[in-house]
């Protein structure tokens, strides 16, 4: 199974690629009609249906060992194709459950109905899904490219795939099944694609992935729901003193206000930010995209510095009182949000969530009591730009989009690749094949058929690079 020469590799890798074209998508037309929605008890029948059937493509793809392995959670889905014991393992990583739909009326189609659609950015059409970018779309361009190589007679070295389903909630349950199999997960690599690219003509490799820390928020005022006219004015509304204390979390240059909270985030080099900034960028096209006629964030910090080297919070949803048709005249007992704080390089995402609380309950007035749940978090992870995954990357890349990919820091989390450094003693590659406007976790999350395409083709060649490096 020696590595053939450059062009004769492509082609044929290519030649098979383009004749199984529309089988491949037909394929991943069937996963995403499964709504395997991780965070709803209700889909947990969606969800092991969803491991089955990747179990069953891996297997058609070429792998010996295939099975689905059960966790106090979601399954996780592992695989193997064992070439030599001479050979590097690479360990390829991605994640079968999605987020649930909603708000469904905003679709243009049935979310778990897939369609191709043409648009502006692909004239060749995109997946139109839930999850067809994120991460069913870019999981199984890994399985058709096991295939190709297979069926090739192409594949360079030894792999395994894990595919779990846990990503969207946390991947609490893959952490568990990563401790207890380090001997079965071994790898040279970690291969992931769940993130995106700067544009179809820009090709980059993502370097960073931030944390998180997640809480929830109850206030609580008076015991019970009052009437507003005959209590309004003498007692706390705890709507009223919860977006209070939220607003202050944040000074005028929208700088994070909890004492501490800086004390461990590593700044950037000045040469890091000039790098940084000439990554291409308009922020005219950027503001039309989402139609907003200004954007917003810390002061002294680009938009691509604040959505990817600096530490954020966010609130991600927020409720109380009356929320039905028409008017109510109410004080409400309680009011209740959930937080999000994006982490950066060297915060440890369990010692933000406590410095979260220690502050939200120092700042409540005496008026209300406040509870500070922390639902769940995740270290951040930087990866290393002189190692041999980047360069057998970069090299890929090079091959297949004819460009020198650029490194790039993402603002994203994918919580459990710290723990796989950790548990495996491996690096981690993100070939992110998704681009911006895919719409992930969105209504019309899509994914260019052009994108899911270059993918498949470019993965091999990561393969072909990283062994001859590694040889
Ligand atoms: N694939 C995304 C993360 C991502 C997307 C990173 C694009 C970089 C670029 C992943 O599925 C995701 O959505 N992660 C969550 C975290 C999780 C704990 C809910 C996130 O980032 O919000
Ligand atoms: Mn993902
Ligand atoms: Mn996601």
């Amino acid at each position: 199974m020696a590595i053939r020469k450059k062009n004769y590799f492509m082609s044929e890798l290519n030649a098979y690629i383009e004749k199984n074209k529309e089988r491949f998508l037909e394929e991943l037309f069937a996963l995403l009609r499964k709504p395997s929605i991780s965070t709803d008890p209700t889909h947990r029948h969606d969800i092991e249906a969803t491991a089955k059937a990747v179990r069953e493509r891996l297997e058609q793809a070429g792998c010996d060992t295939v099975e689905v392995c059960e966790t106090p959670g979601n399954p996780v889905v592992f695989a193997e194709k064992k070439v030599s014991e001479d050979l590097p393992t690479i360990l390829v990583y991605g994640h079968y459950d999605v987020q649930p739909p909603d708000p469904l009326d905003l679709w243009d189609n049935e979310p778990f109905e897939p369609v191709i659609k043409k648009t502006d950015i692909h004239p060749e059409g995109a997946i139109f899904a839930r999850g067809a970018c994120d991460d069913k779309g870019q999981m199984y361009m890994h399985v058709k490219a096991m295939e190709t190589m297979m069926n090739t007679d192409s594949l360079p070295c030894n792999v395994k795939f894990m595919i779990e389903g846990e990503e969207e909630i946390g991947s609490e349950n893959l952490g568990w099944f990563v401790e207890r199999n380090r001997e079965k997960l071994a790898n040279d690599v970690i291969l992931i694609s769940d993130t995106g690219m700067i544009a179809k003509d820009v090709p980059s490799i993502t370097t960073g992935l931030r944390g998180l820390s997640y809480v929830e928020v109850e206030v609580t005022g008076p015991n019970r729901d009052l009437h507003s006219g005959l209590y309004g004015g003498a007692v706390a509304n705890p709507i009223n003193v919860l977006t209070r204390m939220i607003a202050s979390l944040q000074d005028d240059n929208k700088h994070i206000t909890i004492p501490g909270f800086y004390d461990k985030v590593v700044e950037l080099s000045a040469g890091e930010r000039k790098k940084m900034a000439e990554a291409p960028f308009n922020l005219d096209a950027y503001k039309k995209s989402l139609d907003i006629t200004a954007v917003e964030g810390e002061a002294g910090y680009s938009t691509n510095e604040r959505n990817s080297i600096r530490p954020t919070l966010d609130v991600n949803g927020i409720w109380g009182g009356y929320m039905g048709e028409g008017a109510k005249t109410v004080i409400p007992s309680k009011a209740y949000a959930k937080i999000s704080m994006r982490l950066v390089p060297d915060q440890d995402w369990e010692e933000i969530a406590q410095l979260f609380k220690t502050h939200f309950e120092n700042i409540a007035p005496d008026s209300v009591s406040v509870k500070v749940n922390i639902l769940h978090g995740g270290e951040c992870y930087v990866t290393p730009v002189d190692g041999v995954e980047y360069e057998a990357a970069s090299k890929a890349y090079e091959e297949s989009f004819g460009k020198t990919p650029i490194p790039q820091r993402s603002g994203g989390s994918i919580p459990i690749v710290a723990l796989f450094e950790r548990e495996l003693k491996s690096k981690s590659v993100l070939m992110g094949f998704g681009l911006d406007s895919d719409a992930i976790h969105s209504p019309n999350e899509n994914f260019g058929v052009w994108n899911f395409f270059k993918g498949i083709e470019t993965i091999p060649l990561f393969y072909k690079h990283f062994t001859a490096l590694k040889k």
